[in-house]
């Protein structure tokens, strides 16, 4: 008598994660297993229709097609969906004290120009208010860390990135810093300003279809790295902005908030860098910890950002 198959859905799960059992690497096994039960569960709960998974095969057939080296729809997903948040609390859980790391988001790229303390990313915004963001870059002890890198990107004032905006050719608000010998840096920018992510392609659907908006609060990005120390991929937050607390990408921990403080004479590094008041300025410590693998290095912590598809 013919064996008799496959002839319920569940069946089928167990016939996919049978042929899948016999996977030799034990990681692979255990993501490929998890991914075929909680995909096909999640089939079946929803008891999606033909109609839907070939509209979510157009989905994300639209989604590869919008990706270049300037646009990053696969992580604006990942991001809204709140999948990068969590796998960033997964990958990073820190010891007391470290900075706490948030998404690297799909704007980074490689590339941003070293530049001394003081150096000015935001050189050709005219339109936002100028600001001033110093502090340290430490060990878990309080101790400076010398020569440690900071790379840094922001959003311009009119809310676009360089690689958003079509009258830019060139990069711009983006820089790497170096600590001087107490672990000090100091950013020149402007202040910056909430944006709505980039809504003109399937993310920008599923927001509107699902009631959401696009916001992101002002914020700046940083990766800061140090021969022998974790690096960590972070943003520090406007305290005043409206959508600290409905973030469209669940970034927003209460440890990045910063107070972005409004000076209307030009004293210390404003005075020498000849800035003009109304300016702002603010503080904020960057805390290391170890590095888990021996030997990671600052060049580690660009190569990570390239595997990450950062634009060149
Ligand atoms: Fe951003």
């Amino acid at each position: 008598m013919p064996m008799q198959r496959n002839t319920t859905e569940d069946d089928i799960t167990a016939e996919a994660l049978q042929r899948f059992a016999g996977t030799q690497d034990p990681r692979l096994r255990q993501i490929i297993l998890g991914l075929i039960r909680h995909l096909h569960d999640f089939v079946k709960e929803v008891e999606l229709t033909e109609a839907e998974w070939f509209q979510a095969i157009g989905i994300l057939t639209e989604a590869g097609r919008m990706c270049s080296d300037k646009r990053q729809e696969f992580i604006l997903f990942s991001d809204t969906l709140g999948v990068s948040m969590v796998v960033d609390l997964l990958s990073h859980r820190k010891p007391d004290g470290a900075t706490e790391s948030t998404v690297f988001g799909p704007f980074h790229r490689l590339g941003a120009p070293e530049l001394p303390a003081g150096g000015n990313i935001a050189h050709l915004d005219k339109k936002g208010t100028p600001t001033l963001v110093s502090g340290r870059v430490l060990d878990l002890d309080g101790k400076p860390i010398a020569g440690a890198l900071l790379d840094v990107w922001q959003a311009q004032s009119s809310g676009l990135y360089d690689s958003q905006d079509e009258s830019l050719s060139e990069l711009h608000m983006r820089g790497k810093f170096r600590t001087d010998a107490e672990g000090r840096y100091l950013v020149r920018t402007v202040r910056p300003v909430h944006y709505p992510i980039p809504s003109d392609g399937p993310v920008g659907r599923m927001l509107r279809a699902t009631g959401r908006h696009p916001w992101r609060p002002a914020h700046i990005h940083f990766v800061v790295s140090a021969e022998g120390y974790e690096p960590v991929t972070t943003h520090i937050f406007d305290r005043t902005d409206e959508y600290l607390g409905s973030d469209a990408v669940f970034a927003v921990k209460d440890s990045l908030i910063c107070d972005f403080a409004r000076r209307e004479k030009a004293e210390g590094d404003a005075a020498r860098l000849g800035i003009a008041p109304p300016y702002y300025t603010t503080q904020f410590d960057f805390r290391l910890k170890p590095a888990a693998e021996p030997g990671a290095t600052v060049l580690d912590a660009q190569r990570r950002l390239a595997a990450l598809g950062a634009a060149r």
